[in-house]
């Protein structure tokens, strides 16, 4: 079935056109590049995997909750008209709201992958070209896993609208570190958040695994704009940081405060602004807030971008206390997870080749 006939809402033209101007760089110097970036170019290179054999897309979603996930993480859990719905209304918001979610990370992962193309012709260093190559196959990889996981939904959504102000943004800029800015801290880190959520609550299997596959390779595309961008911010001037600054906190308001799922309660004929008022206090939202800073707010510190404006903004946030976060900590538990996925599936396999064997011939 054609992709599109998943869509509940027109996505409108198959493509969409944004402008660039910007000039596409080469470097003569073929020096040996930095020995941080060239060792997390190596990485990327020997991390390569292939998504149709390293998942077992045998298996398949839950009916009444797709991926297994606890209520508490369906944003209206808890209010009144959802409460009174039949089980099977129930069973569609759910369906619904995964979906729409879902969608959101594989549209996001074209626009990492359009971006890393963007960062491959623009940058002037040859090792950060290096590996953002690398990272070029790697979102190819994400979209495709993404896809293939929502086909199994039915569902499916298009991209909202401020994820795609951001993109647009980020990519009509013409300075190549504000696609960094944008792509590899902002919506790399909220996406890792996202992801992250579903990795650890979904007890559907096939959600699971590929939400850690895909985390695996994003630690290091933040670990990649943090490395290229403190070696630059520096040399900027403080007028030019500070803009890098209100440009940050603005795209921080809009990823907290518009992500709120409203084409899916208007697709469902529930009130949007009633779903509002009743996220807007719930768990899942606080919780949503926080994780959604905690690998964006020590990045930010970390290159450089720390003065009055952000640490202002993040005070006022309530976010600011993330700034000692140890990302370091985090990238290497996102790996030693991929690698239990991998050692879980790998046992699996063996258990059901055991049985087998003691099959009468
Ligand atoms: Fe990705
Ligand atoms: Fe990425």
């Amino acid at each position: 079935m054609p992709f599109r006939d998943n869509y509940v809402i027109d996505p409108g033209a198959a493509t969409w056109a944004v402008p660039q101007n910007f000039d596409a760089r080469f470097n003569w110097d073929y020096d040996d590049g930095r020995a941080a970036m060239m060792g997390l170019y190596r990485k990327g290179v020997e991390m390569q995997w292939n998504a149709e054999t390293r998942i077992d897309w045998s298996q398949d979603l839950d009916e009444d909750n797709p991926q297994q996930l606890p209520e508490a993480m369906l944003p209206i859990s808890g209010m009144a008209q959802y409460e009174a719905m039949s089980r099977r209304d129930k069973a569609r918001v759910r369906k619904h709201f995964q979906a729409w979610n879902l969608s959101q990370f594989m549209q996001g992962e074209q626009g990492a992958l359009i971006c890393a193309a963007k960062i491959v012709t623009q940058v002037p260093d040859m090792d950060s070209k290096f590996y953002a190559s690398t990272q070029v196959i790697d979102e190819a990889r994400h979209v495709e896993a993404y896809n293939r996981l929502l086909r199994k939904f039915g569902v499916a959504y298009p991209i909202t609208a401020p994820l795609q102000e951001l993109i647009d943004q980020v990519l009509r800029d013409s300075r190549w570190d504000m696609t960094y800015l944008g792509m590899q801290v902002v919506i790399e880190g909220l996406a890792l958040a996202a992801f992250q959520q579903v990795r650890d609550n979904a007890q559907n299997p096939l959600a699971a695994a590929v939400n850690a596959y895909v985390m695996q390779d994003e630690s290091r595309h933040v670990a990649f704009g943090r490395l290229a961008l403190r070696d630059y911010y520096p040399h900027l001037s403080q007028a030019e940081r500070d803009e890098r600054e209100e440009f940050l906190l603005e795209a921080c308001y809009l990823m907290r405060d518009r992500f709120d799922a409203v084409e899916v309660w208007r697709t469902l004929g529930l009130d949007p602004a009633a779903c509002a008022a009743h996220m807007y206090d719930s768990g899942y939202m606080q919780q949503f807030r926080s994780a959604l800073f905690t690998r964006i707010v020590p990045i930010v510190k970390d290159i450089g971008l720390w003065g009055d404006t952000i640490r202002e903004g993040y005070t006022e946030m309530g976010i600011i206390g993330l700034a000692d976060v140890d990302v370091q900590a985090l990238q290497d538990s996102d790996e030693d997870i991929a690698r239990q996925f991998d050692a879980r599936r790998a046992y699996v396999a063996s258990v059901a080749d055991r049985a087998k064997a003691m099959e009468p011939a």
